[in-house]
């Protein structure tokens, strides 16, 4: 089974509503583990390079103008398959459709306030985790619970 590495946004009405302690719990009770983490306050600029993919989409404008309202929460999240495993537990992107259970699913009702990011792909995760960390910020360190969350060939 893979470990791989995701990044994870707590978005900008995510932190106004004083929902960044549930999504963190949410992630560490799956059994996931944060390695990197701040609160920073989403320009312009890193707003294009994060969503490169829709710049040019018309919903775009939007999606800026939300992203950059109020700080976010940045982690690099860290465990076996983290990628799909955060995406399945973040939900649809409309809160609307989320099934409940989800992060989104069980806390808001808006396609565009939806509280969280996590990354679509491992290859995506790489880029993003590189856009918003740097080396030094990542604290690496020895899972010892992972013994006890999963068996040896799963
Ligand atoms: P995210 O990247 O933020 O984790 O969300 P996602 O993968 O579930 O959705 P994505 O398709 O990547 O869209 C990024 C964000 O853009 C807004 N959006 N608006 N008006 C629209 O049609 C529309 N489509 C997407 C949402 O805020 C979505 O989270
Ligand atoms: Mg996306």
């Amino acid at each position: 089974m893979a470990s791989e590495r995701t990044l994870i946004l707590v978005k900008p009405d995510g932190v106004q509503r004083r929902l960044i302690g549930t999504i963190v719990s949410r992630i560490e009770s799956k059994g996931l583990g944060i390695i990197a983490m701040k609160m920073l306050q989403v320009t312009p600029e890193l707003s294009q390079r994060h969503y490169a993919e829709h710049v040019e989409k018309p919903f775009y404008p939007d999606l800026e103008g939300f992203i950059t309202s109020a700080p976010v929460v940045a982690m690099i999240v860290e465990g076996p398959e983290a990628v799909s495993v955060m995406r399945t537990i973040i939900g649809a992107t409309n809160g609307r459709e989320a099934a409940p259970g989800t992060i989104r699913g069980d806390f808001g009702c808006s396609r565009q306030m939806n509280m969280i990011h996590g990354s679509d792909s491992v290859e995506s995760a790489n880029r993003e985790i590189d856009i918003y960390f740097t080396a030094d910020e990542i604290c690496a360190y020895d899972a010892v619970l992972g013994a006890w969350t999963a068996a040896s060939d799963e």
